[in-house]
C-alpha cells in the first residue's frame, strides 16, 4: 500500500496530465508554419521539453539549437537534400507521405563498420539484417556525406522497421555483434560491442556500458515522455519531437550540415500517427478486467496503456540507464504496449525474453500474481498485435 501511495505520488508530480487539444500529429500539422518559420517557437518547444536542463543531453541542445545567432540552426541545410520536396506539403496526409520516406531513406548516422557490412551479405542474416523487395539491406544507405564523402548509414527503419512495418523494431539485428566482428577482423579490442546481444544499441556515451532495446513506436502520440529515462517531456509539445530528430540528425552528420526542416517536421508527424492503425486493446473482454485491475494503474487504457514516470528504485527493473550521467532522470516510463505482443525482449534493457518471464520476474514491484490473474494477462497481452 505505502509503495502504490509513492507511485501515486510520483504520477501526479510529474505527469501533467492535460489532454492536448487536438492529437499530437495533427498539432503538429496546424503548427507547421510556425515550426518552420519562428525560432522562437521553436526554442520553447525545446525549453519546454527538457525538464532536467542540468543533463548533459540537455545542455548541449540548450546551448545550440535555436538561438538568436549561430549554433546548429546557421550549418548549411545540406543534409538529406535528395528528399527535400519542392512544394512544402500542405495536408496531414503531404506531409505523412513525406515523413515516410524520411523514415526510410533518410541516414541517421553513418558508422565505418556499416560500410563493411554491406560488403558482406554473407553475414547479413547471422546479424539480423532483413532486405526489402529489391533484395536492398532494409534502413541501411549508401549516400555522400556534407563533406563529399560516400558513407553508409542507418536509417529510422533499420531498427524500428522490422518486416517492413514502421514501429515494429527489429529486434534481431545485431549491431553489436556486427561492430565486433569489424573490430575483430582489424585486430582491435571488441568490448563492450560483443556483450550488447541483438535489438539492443547503447546510445549514449556516457562511460557506462547500458544498451538499449529499439523500442516500439506505436502510441507514441498518446505518451507524454520520449525516451525510456523520459528524458524529453512531449505532453501537449509535439514539436519536441520534431526537434528531436532533427537534433539527432546534426550530431549524427557530425555537425556538417543540418536537415531541411522540412524533413524532421514530416518525420515527427509520421512517427506520431504510427499508432493509428493499431488496432486498440479489447477493453471490455474478461481478461481485459484482470489487466485493469493489476496493470492498468500505470499502463492506462486510454493512453495506449502507457503512463507516467516511475521511480526506477521502485521497480525490480535494473536502475543503470534511468541512472545515466548524460540523459538518465532516476525515472522510467511506463510505455506503450501497443502492438508488442508482436515480440520481445521486453523492458529497456531487453531484460525480459517473454511476457511470461516479465509476469515471473514480478515486474513491476517484484509480486508475481496468482495463477489465475497471471493465464488472463497473458491472454490479454498476446492480443496486443501490431496488425489485426
Ligand atoms: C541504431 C538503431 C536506431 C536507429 C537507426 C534509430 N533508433 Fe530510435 N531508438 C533506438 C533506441 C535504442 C532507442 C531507445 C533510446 C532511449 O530510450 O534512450 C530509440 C528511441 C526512439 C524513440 C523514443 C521512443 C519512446 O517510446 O520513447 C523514438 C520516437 C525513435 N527512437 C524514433 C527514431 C527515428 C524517427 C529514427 C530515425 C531518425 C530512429 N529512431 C533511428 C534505436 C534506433
Ligand atoms: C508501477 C507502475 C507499473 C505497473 C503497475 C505495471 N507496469 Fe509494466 N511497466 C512499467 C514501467 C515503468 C515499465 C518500463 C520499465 C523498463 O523499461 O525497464 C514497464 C514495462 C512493461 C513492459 C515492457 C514494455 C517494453 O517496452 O519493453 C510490459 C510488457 C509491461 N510493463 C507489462 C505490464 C503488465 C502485464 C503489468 C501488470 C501485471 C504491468 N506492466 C504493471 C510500470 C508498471
Amino acid at each position: 500500500m505505502r509503495i502504490a501511495m509513492l507511485i501515486l505520488v510520483g504520477l501526479t508530480a510529474c505527469g501533467g496530465a492535460v489532454e492536448p487539444a487536438l492529437p499530437a500529429a495533427d498539432q503538429l500539422v496546424e503548427d507547421a508554419d510556425r515550426f518552420l518559420e519562428d525560432r522562437r517557437y521553436r526554442r520553447d518547444a525545446l525549453e519546454a521539453s527538457l525538464w532536467r536542463p542540468e543533463l548533459p543531453y540537455a545542455s548541449t541542445r540548450l546551448q545550440a539549437y535555436g538561438l538568436e545567432a549561430g549554433g546548429w540552426d546557421a550549418l548549411p541545410a545540406s543534409v538529406g537534400l535528395d528528399l527535400v520536396p519542392e512544394q512544402t506539403p500542405t495536408s496531414r496526409h503531404e506531409w505523412e507521405a513525406l515523413g515516410e520516406r524520411v523514415f526510410w531513406e533518410l541516414p541517421m548516422r553513418w558508422d565505418g563498420y556499416l560500410a563493411w557490412v554491406a560488403q558482406r551479405p554473407d553475414l547479413w542474416d547471422e546479424l539480423g539484417f532483413q532486405t526489402d523487395e529489391r533484395g536492398a539491406l532494409r534502413g541501411v544507405v549508401t549516400f555522400t556525406d556534407t563533406r563529399g564523402v560516400q558513407r553508409t548509414g542507418v536509417t529510422c527503419g533499420a531498427c524500428h522497421g522490422a518486416g517492413g512495418v514502421a514501429g515494429r523494431p527489429n529486434r534481431e539485428l545485431d549491431l553489436g555483434r556486427a561492430r565486433a566482428l569489424f573490430l575483430a577482423e582489424r585486430g582491435l579490442p571488441t568490448a563492450p560491442f560483443d556483450g550488447w546481444g541483438p535489438g539492443r544499441v547503447d546510445v549514449t556515451d556516457d562511460g557506462v556500458d547500458d544498451p538499449l532495446t529499439y523500442p516500439y513506436l506505436f502510441g507514441l502520440g498518446q505518451q507524454r515522455h520520449m525516451n525510456r529515462s523520459a528524458a524529453i517531456d512531449i505532453d501537449g509539445n509535439p514539436a519536441a519531437v520534431a526537434i528531436r530528430f532533427e537534433t539527432q540528425y546534426i550530431e549524427g552528420h557530425s555537425f556538417g550540415g543540418r536537415p531541411d526542416r522540412r524533413l524532421p517536421l514530416a518525420l515527427a508527424i509520421f512517427v506520431l500517427s504510427l499508432g493509428a492503425d493499431v488496432p486498440q486493446p479489447d477493453m471490455t473482454a474478461p481478461d481485459a478486467a484482470v489487466f485493469a485491475r493489476s496493470c492498468g494503474g500505470c499502463h492506462a487504457p486510454d493512453q495506449g496503456l502507457s503512463g507516467g514516470l516511475v521511480p526506477a528504485e521502485l521497480l525490480t527493473s535494473d536502475p543503470v540507464a534511468a541512472a545515466s550521467a548524460k540523459r538518465g532522470t532516476g525515472y522510467y516510463k511506463v510505455p506503450s504496449l501497443l502492438g508488442q505482443a508482436d515480440g520481445g525482449p521486453y523492458l529497456h534493457n531487453g531484460g525480459a525474453a517473454s511476457f511470461a518471464d516479465l509476469l515471473d520476474a514480478g515486474h513491476p514491484l517484484g509480486q508475481t500474481l496468482n495463477p489465475g490473474d497471471r493465464a488472463a494477462v497473458l491472454r490479454f497481452l498476446s492480443t496486443l498485435r501490431s496488425q489485426p
